[in-house]
């Protein structure tokens, strides 16, 4: 029997540092894969802490086989809509999470959509892939241009004003839509200006989707909104899947309603839906926001300084509100 308190850690992540837990804590750590849910069940007891990703659902359930020792649940992501923050809060559980680290990485990969998708790059490399590439062709992967066109944000916080400065390096006219109107300084600052999810929506070549999923965000982007996006219009998400509903997306590209979609997050993950699997219109990624080596080591390094900043009893670096 050990007073030392308990710490699990899911899955192996990079820049986590088991070792520096260790020294005040006991350590149980998963392997290379994602934890199955019973064999989290069964560790999670009696533990202080839990280091998570957003595939650990942690909810009412987890948190009662946890127990009343539970005082931190640092997850590996920005997102934390794999946890249930008011159960959390009830309970007096401290929740962190890996905001600033991730926030170019993602917005990069954002862009990276918007042109992939705008140019039909993926499409025409599995064409050249395929041997079909016989000579220049006037009419071959014809795309919309990026610059000088408008682009519309969903969601102007850290990663839309990441994405809208990069907007701003293709001379983009940048429209803006948040829950709450920044401070006319800022929209200045940013060079976006403020408009109605359906004003954005009709009047953007490009609409990028920031928002975290919220019970107020989920199935934000319904068919009749879809169906105010310009034929030539392209979607991009790199927030979160179940904001916008795929089935209508998948049918708006089908019927060239919609020119392009560079998706990297879907409702159901790791299952894509398959009208969209079928479109060459749309440009498919793995959940990759933050995959580069140095924004997922930061995520690793902040989650694991969160998680001993409560188990010392000092303030984290990124509680979540
Ligand atoms: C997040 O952090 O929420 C991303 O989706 C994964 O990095």
């Amino acid at each position: 029997m050990t007073d030392r308190p308990k710490v699990v850690i899911t899955r192996k992540l990079p820049g986590v540092s088991a070792a520096r837990i260790a020294e005040k804590a006991e350590v149980v750590a998963g392997g290379a894969g994602p934890m199955p849910r019973n064999e989290l069940l069964e560790k999670v007891r009696g533990a202080s802490g839990i280091l998570c990703t957003l595939a650990d659902r942690i909810d009412a359930a987890l948190l009662d086989v946890a127990g009343e020792g539970l005082r931190v649940v640092s997850n590996f992501a920005v997102g934390t809509d794999n946890i249930d923050l008011p159960e959390a809060r009830r309970r007096g559980v401290r929740v962190c999470n890996t905001p600033d680290v991730l926030t170019e990485a993602t917005a990069d990969l954002a862009f990276a959509l918007l042109l992939g998708a705008a140019r039909r790059l993926p499409d025409a490399d599995r064409f050249v892939r395929e041997g079909a590439f016989t000579g220049w062709d006037p009419w071959g992967f014809l795309g919309v241009p990026v610059h000088g066109r408008t682009l519309g944000v969903v969601g102007m916080g850290k990663i839309g004003g990441a994405v809208a400065a990069r907007g701003r390096g293709f001379a983009m006219r940048i429209l803006y839509h948040n829950r709450r109107r920044l401070p006319e300084a800022r929209e200045a600052e940013l060079g976006v200006r403020y408009a109605t999810l359906e004003d954005l929506l009709s009047g953007s070549d490009f609409v990028v989707l920031t928002v975290p999923r919220t019970p107020e965000t989920r199935g934000m982007l319904g068919r009749d909104l879809l169906r105010r996006m310009a034929p030539d219009a392209v979607l991009v998400n790199v927030a979160r899947g179940g904001i916008v509903d795929e089935e209508a997306l998948a049918e708006g590209l089908r019927e060239r309603r919609i020119f392009a979609a560079g998706l990297d997050v879907y409702e159901k993950e790791p299952e894509v839906h398959p009208g969209l699997l079928r479109s060459p219109y749309a440009v498919l990624l793995p959940h990759l926001g933050s995959a580069t080596k140095e924004a997922r080591r930061r995520m690793g390094e902040l989650a694991t300084e969160n998680l001993l900043a409560v188990l010392e009893g000092s303030a984290p670096p990124s509680p979540v509100s």
